[in-house]
């Protein structure tokens, strides 16, 4: 198995400056899902919904628009926030202030101990097609979360794959792009890979396709 290299790791994160993240919402979540990956934000937003519960860690948090648009099925969630990047962990903290989020900066490729209590659910929205490999690379990920997930905790999110979909020819021009510049690393992510890490590590696996998305949940 390859290992990342240091510079590719930071690729997948470094973009993430206060610019990047003003304008995230909007072009990303807005015009990019819509328009290019087809799957609009509306419709993570009820995967989030679905899956979300009162003791949640969410990892590459980017700017949290979805922590602070889903409905947690109490007042007062414990919320937990995990990235690499300091501005993207500084941006979501402000912007949920009200839950009084935990952080941690951490490498999710790297194993995780945090000084707390494990989670019921944990999601990981738009991570995985920045982390760099193949899904048998990234598998670790699951490896590392699992450890600090509670039995029949759950583990959702979406991720953007280039193999086994049809991106439209601006689709396609972007993630060739994205991936030169290593801010994506998905030229071999299918979701048939993505299963097969999956079913590897949890019980219950379940994905659906959305344009060039793939919404996933598993179960411990
Ligand atoms: C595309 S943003 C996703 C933002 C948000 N979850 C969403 O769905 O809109 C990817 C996030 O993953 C983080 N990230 C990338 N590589 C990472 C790594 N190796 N470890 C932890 N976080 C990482 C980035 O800093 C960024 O906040």
């Amino acid at each position: 198995m390859k290992v990342a290299t240091p510079q590719q790791v930071d690729a997948g994160q470094a973009i993430y400056n206060k610019y990047v993240l003003a304008a995230y919402d909007l072009l990303v979540l807005g015009i990019s899902c819509q328009l290019l990956w087809r799957c609009p934000a509306r419709k993570m937003k009820d995967h989030y919904n679905k899956f979300i519960s009162n003791n949640h860690l969410d990892v590459g948090v980017g700017t949290g628009y979805f922590l602070d648009h889903c409905d947690f099925p109490s007042k007062k969630p414990r919320i937990a926030l995990m990235d690499l990047n300091k501005n993207a962990l500084r941006y979501t903290a402000e912007r949920i202030v009200r839950y009084a989020p935990e952080v941690y900066c951490r490498n999710i490729l790297d194993s995780i101990s945090i000084p707390a209590e494990n989670f019921d659910s944990v999601g990981i929205n738009f991570l995985l097609h920045c982390v760099p490999g193949d899904f048998s690379e990234k598998g670790v990920i699951f490896d590392h979360l699992k450890a600090i997930m509670n039995p029949h905790a759950v583990i959702f999110g979406a991720t953007i794959l280039q193999r086994g979909v049809s991106p439209n020819w601006f689709a396609k021009k972007l993630m060739n792009f994205y991936n030169n510049k290593g801010v994506f690393s998905n030229q071999y992510d299918c979701a048939e890979h993505l299963k097969r890490e999956l079913d590897i590590r949890f019980s219950e696996v379940s994905i659906e396709i959305a344009g060039c998305v793939a919404l996933f949940y598993a179960r411990k």
